[in-house]
C-alpha cells in the first residue's frame, strides 16, 4: 500500500502580506515561491547553491531559496525581487539595471539584485570591491558583470539623492 507523506501548513510574511502555503516534508522555498505561489522572478537555477539565480531575503538577510526548506520560513518574512519593486514603481536598482543594460538574459538577474539591495541597505555607499564581494555568491554567464557592477554602483547614487527605495 502506497504511503503518504504528511503536509504541511507553512504561514509567513511575503512581500509584506500574510501567506500560507501547504507543502510536503522538505519542499524549498524556491519551491514554493515559484510553484505554489507563482512568484517567478526568483529562478531555479543549479539547486545547489552554486549559482545564486534563487537568492531571497529571509528577515532581511540573504538566503538561497534552493537550500532553505520552507517550513523554516514559518513565522518569518520573505522578501522577493516582486516585493522591492515592478511595473511603474521601479526601485533604484531596478531602473540602474534597467538603464546599465545589466541583463542579458536576465536569469540571473533578480538574485543579483537582491544581493545589491542586501548591500545597499547596509552600505548605502560601497566600494566596487565591497560590491564584488556582495555578489561573489552570483553567478552571470553573460554580461561578465562590469554593467551589473556599474549599475550598483549608479543605483547608490541614485538612492543617496533621495531616490525612494
Ligand atoms: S538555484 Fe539556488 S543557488 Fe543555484
Ligand atoms: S544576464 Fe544571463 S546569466 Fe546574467
Amino acid at each position: 500500500m502506497a504511503t503518504q507523506l504528511a503536509t504541511h501548513i507553512v504561514t509567513f510574511q511575503l512581500n509584506g502580506r500574510p501567506h500560507a502555503v501547504t507543502v510536503a516534508p522538505l519542499t524549498t522555498l524556491r519551491t514554493a515561491l515559484r510553484e505554489d505561489l507563482h512568484l517567478h522572478a526568483t529562478k531555479a537555477g543549479c539547486g545547489q547553491g552554486g549559482c545564486g539565480s534563487c537568492t531571497v531575503l529571509l528577515d532581511n538577510e540573504l538566503v538561497l531559496s534552493c537550500l532553505v526548506p520552507v517550513t523554516l520560513v514559518d513565522g518569518r518574512s520573505v522578501t522577493t525581487l516582486e516585493g522591492i519593486g515592478g511595473p511603474g514603481r521601479l526601485h533604484p536598482l531596478q531602473e540602474a539595471f534597467h538603464d546599465h543594460f545589466a541583463a542579458q538574459c536576465g536569469y540571473c538577474t533578480a538574485g543579483m539584485i537582491m544581493a545589491a539591495k542586501w548591500l545597499l541597505d547596509r552600505n548605502p555607499n560601497p566600494t566596487r570591491a565591497e560590491i564584488q564581494m556582495a555578489l561573489a555568491g552570483n553567478l552571470c554567464r553573460c554580461t561578465g558583470y562590469v554593467p551589473i557592477i556599474e549599475a550598483i554602483e549608479d543605483a547608490a547614487r541614485r538612492m543617496s539623492k533621495g531616490v525612494k527605495r
